[in-house]
């Protein structure tokens, strides 16, 4: 008899614990003042993202890969070029994500390894130059004249 260890997605419940886990973090993107300025750059109905969220977090997770076979390469950052994502954005989709993960049943392990992966997932599709980034750009620029204000 051979014993295989199980996956991320098993311990989570397999498809019934991903469908929860999305469905509650969509459910809060949908509803929660916190989450306005990533909501609204999804359509207004949210269920073909759910669907998407489910079949990506399925395969990501160890599970059935039908995301892939459905869409090819995840290539997840290209596919959120079209949007414009922030800190703000950013913050408020991990806003989500953090409740709807501290809802699940899972190990506490299990919990922190994911929720460290999707921050730097979350981070890593930020697409926006912040304010901080522009000071960092300026600093490289050749010095100009000062432009005296009122001169
Ligand atoms: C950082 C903040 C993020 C924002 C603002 C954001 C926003 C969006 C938007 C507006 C869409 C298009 C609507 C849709 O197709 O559902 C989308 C698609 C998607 N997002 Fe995100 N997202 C973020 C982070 C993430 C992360 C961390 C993941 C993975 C865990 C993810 C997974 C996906 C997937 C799988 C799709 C569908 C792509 C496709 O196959 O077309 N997103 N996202």
């Amino acid at each position: 008899m051979t014993e295989t260890t199980p996956t991320h997605y098993d311990t989570l419940g397999g498809e019934a614990g991903i469908r929860r886990l999305v469905d509650r973090f969509y459910d809060l993107m949908d509803a929660a003042p916190e989450a306005v300025n990533v909501r609204v750059l999804h359509a207004e109905n949210l269920k073909a993202s759910r669907e998407k969220l489910f079949l990506y977090l399925s395969f990501w997770t160890g599970g059935p890969a039908t995301y892939v076979e459905q869409r090819g390469h995840p290539r997840l950052r290209q596919r959120h070029l079209p949007f414009a994502i922030g800190t703000r954005e950013r913050d408020e989709w991990l806003w989500c994500m953090d409740r709807a993960l501290g809802e699940q049943a899972m190990p506490d392990a299990l919990r922190s390894a994911l929720t460290l992966k999707l921050h730097e997932l979350a981070d890593f599709m930020r697409n926006q130059a912040e304010p901080a980034d522009h000071a960092a750009a300026r600093r490289e620029l050749p010095q100009g004249p000062e432009v005296v204000p009122g001169n």
